[in-house]
């Protein structure tokens, strides 16, 4: 199969990682992402001695959908991959399928409901028997118009521990809180119910049942009733170690979570979530054609879905890229054209990851996420990134890659752009030497106010 020029969407670490797995392949010309980083035109050229292909970043081409697929079409592109969910959200992918032969991945608006509303997402996991905390569903209006004492009341619906609650729509990382206590929890409710930013959108209400046990990232590739494993991964979603601080986007990865996720476990989840999940999207008339995330918690009574998300992970994609073999490439442009069985005929209903231990770390600003301060974090500020990467990446058996989350250039300097800055990837065969040369790395990368976590993938075990 010859998958020669591939267009991303998206612009963060996630997008990069997607991006590097295409421009090593030696038949790729050309890896478009849109609007990307500046970040993403260089970093792979300094952490790797493999052969890429042209590496083009786009920052100005009109997200209107004529003039996009005319540009795809220009340009030859075989497929289109979305990355990040705004897309998602906005009804692109409808429009886009509307207006242009090129096979794109990515579900309808109608189906990346399971990501973009919790309140659709709950239900129809209740209406198809999917395992997950139990929950009630409130208009805003509702909770607004309740008592003091009627709202205590709710903290302890399901549980002594108070509910959990969440916006239902999408709010950029910020829509759920796992309240301490009952005081928590009426602020919580508070908050929810007179919050109005835009992008937070909380016009619906859940509280959950607040459940215990060790999270874990798990990745499919759909395609109507069809799908096959892509892998799994632990990440790190508080800001400081030992899961201290805001909630983040991310602050690090591991695979294989060995030490969190079973063998029977991971079958658990194929039988009793994905296909079912599958299944009742077909029964709606709005058949999932993508990436599915499933976060789940392994609780004391199995596997338990606490979210999807209708696109790979970040961190968790960085993770599993540089693992990748080559036919990732084929599953993904066939899925995207509607012929993910000819892929499940030919080599079987998972990804076979190459053998290594993964870690990922970020690194982000130290104000990030709201950390330490009530100010924004800077941006604008200087990267320093010695030279040392091509001798830290070229032992046999460690590699080495470093993925830009938000960088900009200007002249021959980076400068960031953001608050998740940049992130490296370890492989080795074992989980101690990945993440000993994952921070080696790390420390050598400098700006003001950098901050890491020190605890990625710490005590799970050394040889898992
Ligand atoms: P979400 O955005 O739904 O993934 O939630 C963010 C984080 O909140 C999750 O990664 C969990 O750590 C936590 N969380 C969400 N739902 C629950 C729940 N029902 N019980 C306990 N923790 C939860
Ligand atoms: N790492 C969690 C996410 O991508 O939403």
């Amino acid at each position: 199969m010859n998958i020669q020029n591939v267009m991303i969407l998206g612009n963060g670490g996630r997008e990069h990682a997607l991006a590097f797995f295409f421009a090593r392949r030696s038949e790729t010309k050309q890896v478009f992402v849109f609007p990307g980083n500046d970040g993403m035109e260089i970093t792979p050229k300094v952490v790797t001695s493999a052969k890429f292909a042209k590496f083009n970043c786009l920052k100005k081409i009109s997200e209107e959908v004529l003039e996009f697929s005319l540009f795809c079409e220009q340009h030859k592109v075989d497929f289109i991959i979305v990355g990040s969910e705004l897309p998602l959200s906005q009804a692109f992918v409808d429009r886009f399928v509307k207006n242009s032969k090129i096979p794109l991945l990515g579900p309808s608006q109608a189906a990346a409901m399971l990501e973009t509303s919790k309140d659709f997402s709950k239900n129809f996991m209740n209406e198809f028997s999917i395992p997950t905390a139990k929950y009630i569903s409130f208009k805003k209006e509702e909770l607004l118009a309740l008592s003091f004492d009627q709202i205590e009341n709710l903290a302890s619906l399901f549980s002594n521990r108070p509910a959990v609650v969440k916006a239902s729509g999408l709010c950029a990382g910020k829509g759920v809180i796992v309240p301490a206590n009952k005081i928590e929890f009426h602020a919580a409710i508070k908050e929810f119910c007179t919050k109005n930013e835009e992008g937070f959108d909380a016009s619906q209400i859940i509280l959950e049942e607040c459940l215990t046990g060790p999270e874990v990232s798990l990745f499919y590739l759909c395609q109507g009733e069809n799908f096959i494993e892509i892998g799994s991964a632990c990440d790190y979603k508080r800001w400081g170690d030992q899961n201290t601080g805001p909630n983040t986007g991310g602050m690090g990865a591991y695979l294989p979570p060995k030490n969190i996720l079973s063998d029977e476990n991971k079958k658990f989840i194929s039988t009793k979530v994905i296909a079912p999940l599958l299944a009742g999207m077909m029964k709606k008339g709005t058949p999932y054609n993508g990436i599915l995330f499933v976060g789940a918690m392994i609780t004391e009574d199995g596997p338990k879905v606490i979210e999807f998300n209708c696109r790979f992970g970040d961190p968790e994609t960085q993770c599993l890229i540089p693992l990748m073999p080559d036919n990732f490439a084929e599953a993904l442009y066939l899925a995207a054209s509607g012929r993910l069985l000819e892929w499940i005929l030919k080599y079987g209903n998972s990804i076979k990851l190459a053998d290594k231990k993964s870690v990922h770390v970020v690194m982000t600003h130290a104000h990030y996420a709201g950390a330490n301060s009530e100010i924004e974090y800077s941006k604008n500020l200087k990267i320093l990134m010695p030279e040392i990467f091509l001798d830290l990446g070229n032992k046999s058996d460690q590699e080495l890659f470093i993925f830009s989350c938000a960088l900009k250039k200007n002249g021959n300097d980076f400068f960031t752009n953001g608050g998740r800055i940049i992130g490296v990837t370890a492989l080795a065969n074992s989980n101690f030497k990945a993440r000993t040369l994952a921070y080696q790395a790390a420390r050598e990368i400098y700006f003001e106010g950098r901050h890491m976590r020190s605890d990625i993938a710490n005590n799970i075990g050394e040889d898992l």
